[in-house]
């Protein structure tokens, strides 16, 4: 038996990747920061519920607890993410973009996701088969970013691309350090969701795709790598 837990499954693409994996036969813990947000979630897909704000360090760690006291983890899917706009709805760009915005974007997209990793750790290891998905995005990728006529070069957004290179980097370099694992980044795709005011062009259904499939990739899948559901992307 697979043990999952997706942080920020109460809703989204989080929460069609926890659908799914249920649907495959894992035991899937929804991470939600808010606990009736994430209890009505979990009910909906016969799956466990934990408490988890990756924000958060005390509540990190007593998701650590529950979920060993579950049995252990298997499958971690680091998914939790934000973006900020401004008031109006448009990207923050270069212009406008502060050091605060920085913080925060950052402080879920990267420090979050290196809190709940770290934290997890310890049970990842004790698992025959650890498997960690980042839910990274196409806006990372510097090689895209810097040609002209690439959705990520038109986006005009600072703070979640950059977070999200960054991402792209501590998946390497977890990969690096831990080569028993399947560490590896993907890239959903430009999805209907609440993150971007439901702008995106495809179903949480096919946003998941890769996700899924990443969750589920076995011992001798890639790692250090980062996907879409085509195939691999340049960093
Ligand atoms: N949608 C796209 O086009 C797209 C494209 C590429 C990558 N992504 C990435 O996909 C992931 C999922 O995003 P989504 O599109 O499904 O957005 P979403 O519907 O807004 O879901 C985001 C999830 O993250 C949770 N979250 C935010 N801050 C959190 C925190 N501090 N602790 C725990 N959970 C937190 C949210 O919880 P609340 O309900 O409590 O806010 C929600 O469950 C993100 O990493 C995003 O960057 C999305």
């Amino acid at each position: 038996m697979t043990t999952t837990l997706i942080t920020g499954a109460n809703k989204g693409l989080g929460f069609e990747t926890a659908r799914r994996l249920v649907a495959a036969g894992h035991t899937v813990y929804i991470g939600s920061r808010d606990a009736e947000r994430g209890r009505r979630a979990a009910e909906r897909l016969g799956a466990r519920m934990v408490t988890l704000d990756v924000t958060d360090d005390a509540s990190v760690a007593a998701a650590v607890k529950t979920v060993e006291a579950g049995g252990g983890l298997d499958v971690l899917v680091n998914n939790a993410g934000i973006e900020e706009w401004r008031p109006d709805g448009e990207a923050i760009g270069a212009a406008e973009v502060t050091a605060d915005v920085m913080r925060r974007v950052f402080e879920t997209n990267v420090f979050g996701l290196v809190r709940v990793t770290h934290a997890f750790l310890p049970l990842l290891q004790r698992s025959a088969a650890p498997v960690v998905v980042n839910v990274s995005s196409g806006l990372a990728s510097l090689t895209h970013a810097s040609e002209p006529g690439t959705s990520a070069f038109a986006f005009p957004g600072f703070a979640y691309p950059a977070s999200k290179a960054a991402v792209n980097m501590v998946t390497l370099q977890y990969a690096k350090a831990f080569p028993g694992m399947r560490i590896n980044a993907v890239q959903p795709g430009y999805t209907a969701t609440d993150l971007n005011h439901h702008m995106g062009t495809q179903t949480v259904e096919q946003g998941a795709e890769i996700i899924v499939r990443m969750a589920q990739v076995g011992s001798d899948g890639p790692t250090g790598g980062y996907f879409d559901a085509e195939g691999p992307l340049p960093w």
